[in-house]
Parts: C-alpha cells; structure tokens; sequence
C-alpha cells in the first residue's frame, strides 16, 4: 500500500504509477534525503514532538540506511514513487511505528524543497572547484606566454597584435565572473525550506532555525507558499551554468580555428584528439567540437526549467518535478565539460612561430603608425588619412609597412624619421600597450598576479 493510501479504494493504475515515479533520476538525492531527515528527526525529539528514543532510533537507522544504499545493498521500488517515500518505507520497514513518527511536521513539498536545495549546494561548490583547476591552468598558460605575440581580431579579420597571455586571461577573467555568478547562486540557494509544510507551514513548535544549523544553512525561507515552490535557485543555476558553457564554446570554438591548417597556431595532443574511419590523415579535434555542440543540450535545459516554472500558481505542483532531470543534466554536462576541456587545453602544442608571423600580415601595426604620427603633431584624424594611403600603396605594392623604405615614408609624410621602424614593430605595438588592461607584458603579468591573489581568496 502507498504511505499516502487512506482515502483511496483502488489501486494506483500501473502506468500511470510509473509515470508519477520520479526515483529513477532522484535516487541520485538520497543522501541529502537522509541529512535532512536525521536533522529533522533530532529537532522532533529535541522538541519532545515525538519521544526522544524513537527520534534515536530513526536517526541511528537512517545512517544504517545511509551506508546500505553505499554499498550497493538497497534496490529502490518503482512503487514508492519518489526518494523520499522509497526511503521512509525502507525507515519503516525496519523500525514500525517510530519510523512513522518521522513525517510528523513535514510534507513532501517542503522535504523536497530541501533535499534539492541541499543537492544544489554540494554540487555548485564541486564546479567552482573545477573551475578554480582551470583558472589556474590558464594562469599557467598565460604565464609562459607573456612574450608570444599573435594577431588579435576583430569581424575575424586581423586587427592589431596581442599576445597569447592577454588572450588566455581574457578566458580567465570570463571564468572568474562565473565564479562569482555560482557563489552568488549558492548564497541564494543556502536558505532552509523544511517548517513549509504542504504551504501552510505546521502547527508543531518546530525549531527551523536548529534543522538550518544542523545542515550548514545560513538562515531560514520566510514564507511557507514561497518556501515549497520556489525554484528560483534552479534556475539561477541553470542560467550560470549556461553562460560557462557559453564561455567554454566560444574558446573550443577559437581553438578549433587555431588548430586548423590554415592557421596551426596550436596543434591538439595525441590524447585529446580522434582519428577519421576513412581518412588516413586527419587529426580531429573532437573534444572541442563535443563540447561546442553540448551548449545546446545545457541552455535546452534552462528553457526547459524557465517553461516548466511560468504557469504553475502558488504553491507546490506536481509539474516541479521536471526541475530535477533538466538541472541534473546541466550539472552532469558541465562537470564531464570543465576537466576534458582543460585537459585539451593543458596538452595542446602552441605555434609560436606560426602567431607571430599571423600577427604581422595585414597591418596591424597601422593603428600605431597613425599614432606615430600623432606623436609628432599631426591631429589624429588627418594621420589615419595619411596612413590609409599608406596602406593602399602598400597593397599595390605588395608590401608590408614594415619593409617601405625611408623614402617611400617620407613621400608620405615629411614629419617620418628613422625611429618610424622601431615604432610600428610588433614588439612595441604590444609593448606599449601598458595601462591596466592592456596586452604590453607588464600589464598582463599585473592581471596574472591579480589572478592569483582571486583564487587564493576562494
Ligand atoms: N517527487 C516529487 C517532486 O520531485 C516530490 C514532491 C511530491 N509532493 C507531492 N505532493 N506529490 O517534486
């Protein structure tokens, strides 16, 4: 019979109870299920809402039920619905009548609301984890990097040099934000729902406040109907964890780029890369590719929780329990994401050679010929005519600005000296590029130090 079965006389349609059935993905909550009812069990007997000996035993229980389900010892029943009454049952089966005091003061709804929170919580601090490996790994990269120079672009087309360390910290800093964004998702999510009841709170004296202290909550929901179905917190997580993967994409995306023939500014390792079934000679960078094409599967499950959520009025419905399969593949994606990628990046072959001639063709040095220019005088708008034709000359020609000659400079502009070479070398148009924020290498190596002073601070 199910825990709820009083008021009916017929069984529950077979199809229709594997429909209802959620333990086939909330299985996966079953210790945050025990934590939250070993702590509600202690405050009931604390309270003297049910004797002090029974909430021993369903505590004392629960941890054997706990250590079971570890061992592989426990087979969850389709029957009892959930994880939460696929756990009780097994409570009761063992203990009789003092494990049905446990539900005294509690519904489902609140219970839920708290196991997921719970779920949530353990999970974020997990991805922050990773992230905090990759920012280092990036810190790592950048570090070695401070001196190779490569074309940065805009429209895709080359526009002006940088250099590897000020592209890889441009990553990390986008990480950091989502950093920031899951610790901010945590603080939101760390507030104790169980005292909610079905909506309506409970006529029990029960001591929230102890239930939050005793599962690490920071403080207590204020609102009973707000309490058991809010969700907010799923899908602030959703959305920080779509905007890694986000982040993630567009670096697999630039990487796939750079790995390609045409550019081979890096080569993908051995390890982190696939072979074609018909083509002898690929090198395919896969692990890229998979997780570009996974972002859809994460922001598909943030739309999923974003409808689910719209149209359900106050409070608890049963359409809530569709957060759970959404948000745990968006957890699962983004986790099996983070370490691969970083492993692909951790391995990869930098070009050194291949970026520094890719950051020489195409001008990029003309914005600081213009700025020569200006440094001798001229007003900034006349030098950017002055150097355009330069430019058109230089593409008749099939020259680079950095092979004219004194004379065809000079035709130019008479205001051209000898300094002119030095100062529209790569080096220098990176180099002086030294305010905060900027790619020279004193000003990136002051971002790494910055960076590290972060992650030391999580
Ligand atoms: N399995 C349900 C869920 O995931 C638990 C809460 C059910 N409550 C209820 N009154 N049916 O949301």
């Amino acid at each position: 019979m199910k825990l709820w079965g009083g008021r009916f006389s017929k069984n529950t349609d077979s199809e229709v109870n594997d429909f209802n059935s959620s333990i086939r993905f909330d299985m996966r909550m079953y210790r945050q299920d025990i934590m939250g009812s070993i702590a509600h069990a202690t405050m009931l007997g604390k309270c003297n809402i049910i004797p002090k000996a029974d909430s021993d035993l369903i505590v004392k229980t629960l941890k054997e039920i706990l250590e079971d389900i570890e061992n592989g010892k426990i087979e969850f029943m389709v029957d009892a619905e959930d994880i939460h009454m696929n756990i009780e049952t097994i409570l009761t089966s063992r203990i009789g009548d003092a494990g049905k005091r446990l539900h005294t003061g509690r519904s489902r709804n609140d219970q839920v609301a708290l196991d997921i929170r719970m779920y949530i919580k353990d999970e974020i601090s997990e991805i922050i984890a990773m992230l905090v490996s990759l920012e280092k790994s990036l810190l790592n990269i950048a570090k070695q990097n401070l001196g190779t120079i490569m074309p940065g672009y805009t429209h895709l087309q080359k526009a002006q040099p940088i250099t590897l360390a000020h592209h890889t910290m441009a990553y990390f800093e986008m990480f950091k934000r989502d950093i920031g964004r899951l610790q901010d998702a945590y603080s939101r999510t760390n507030v104790m729902p169980l005292g909610s009841g079905a909506l309506a709170a409970t006529t029990y004296p029960l001591d929230r406040e102890f239930v939050a202290k005793e599962l690490g909550f920071d403080s207590v929901t204020l609102n009973s109907l707000d309490g058991v179905s809010d969700r907010d917190f799923v899908i602030e997580l959703a959305s920080a964890l779509s905007i890694i993967i986000m982040h993630l994409s567009r670096y697999s995306e630039e990487l796939i780029l750079w790995n390609t023939n045409e550019f081979q500014f890096i080569e993908m390792d051995d390890s982190c890369s696939t072979g074609s079934s018909i083509m002898p000679q690929k090198k395919n960078p896969d692990v890229a590719e998979l997780i570009r094409g996974k972002t859809g599967r994460v922001y598909g499950d943030l739309m999923s929780i974003l409808t689910t959520m719209k149209g359900i009025p106050l409070a608890y419905n049963k359409d809530m329990q569709e957060d759970k399969e959404c948000i745990f593949d968006a957890i699962d994606t983004i986790k099996l994401c983070i370490p691969v990628f970083e492993k692909m990046i951790v391995t990869m072959k930098v070009n050194p050679e291949r970026m520094y001639s890719g950051a020489g063709g195409g001008f990029t040095n003309a914005t600081d010929a213009a700025d020569y220019l200006v440094k001798k005088g001229m007003p900034f708008r006349q030098a950017h005519e002055v150097i355009g034709k330069m430019v058109a000359y230089a593409l008749d020609n099939g020259k680079a600005l950095s092979e004219f000659t004194i004379e065809e400079f000079k035709s130019c502009s008479d205001i051209i000296e000898d300094d002119i070479y030095e100062a529209i070398s790569l080096e220098t148009c990176v180099n002086e590029r030294n305010i905060i924020g900027g790619p020279a290498a004193q000003a990136v190596q002051k971002a790494i130090d910055a960076g590290y002073v972060f992650i030391e601070n999580i």
